[in-house]
């Protein structure tokens, strides 16, 4: 894996770089996002806001690896992933990325603790940083994201949206991944509990070390953050096809 653009001692402080970025879907007509530079610096904790349709979720499907770039550069924790073969590329987010996905994408055929564990089952690295039993890890972190004990043994059908998307919290941090990245995660709830569920996720994320980026159009919960980013004034592609 060869690493971002010419100085790897600056990259290495950055969990997440963009290099002048294009990005369009297949047969539309022009850029969706056209992002000149955005960094996050290790330990950071940013949100990144903007009305629905602008491509935040594009933008992280791009950091993601699921999508590619047109043209432009990717760097995540000092190693570019744009040009990555895709078994490499799933290799290295299976490694170090958590992600909560905005409908959680909980599957329904595993348990609570299951549902926890499956980074662990696609990655060596995420399983060899929880010392002692997984298992155990697991529900460390799902009580820690004050999810009731009574839930263990219930099918995530069963569960409320609260309480799967603390499920799916629980599975984007085990194993300690060094970037957390998350879709509006909590859309579904109300303000009290948007907020309570982010303060424990943010000691979650010092616990482990890991940077977040946290994307949601509700602009309400930006000053939770270490820094708030609108995808609007990021992104050059809206102006330039006005
Ligand atoms: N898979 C896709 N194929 C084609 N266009 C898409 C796809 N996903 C999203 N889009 C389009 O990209 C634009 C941005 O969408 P999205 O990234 O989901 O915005 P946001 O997450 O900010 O609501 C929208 O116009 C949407 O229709
Ligand atoms: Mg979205």
């Amino acid at each position: 894996m060869c690493l971002g653009g010419g100085n790897p001692a600056v990259y290495s402080m950055n969990v997440i770089t963009i290099d002048n970025l294009h990005f369009r879907w297949q047969d539309q007509p022009r850029d969706l996002l056209h992002i000149p530079h955005f960094s996050l610096a290790k330990g950071e904790k940013a949100f990144l806001k903007g009305p629905s349709g602008s491509g935040k979720s594009s933008l992280l499907s791009l950091l993601t690896g699921i999508s590619e770039p047109q043209s432009g550069e990717i760097t995540l924790l000092g190693t570019q992933v744009t040009g990555m073969k895709p078994a490499q590329r799933d290799h290295f987010r299976a490694d170090n990325l958590g992600y909560i996905f905005q409908m959680f994408n909980l599957l329904p055929y595993l348990s609570v603790v299951d549902n926890v564990l499956l980074p662990c089952r696609f990655s060596r690295q995420r399983r060899q940083s929880i010392q002692g039993d997984i298992a155990d890890e697991a529900k460390r972190l799902l009580d820690a994201l004050h999810l009731p004990t009574s839930c263990l043994t219930r099918p995530v059908t069963q569960l409320s949206i609260g309480q799967q998307q603390r499920v799916a919290a629980a599975r984007a941090l085990i194993g300690k991944p060094p970037l957390l990245i998350a879709d509006e995660p909590t859309s579904a709830l109300d303000h009290d509990n948007r907020e309570a569920f982010i303060e424990l996720l943010m000691h979650e994320c010092d616990n482990a070390e890991t940077s977040l980026l946290f994307v949601s159009h509700d602009h309400t919960l930006e000053r939770l953050f270490d820094r708030s980013v609108d995808l609007t004034q990021l992104n050059q592609a809206v102006q330039e096809a006005v």
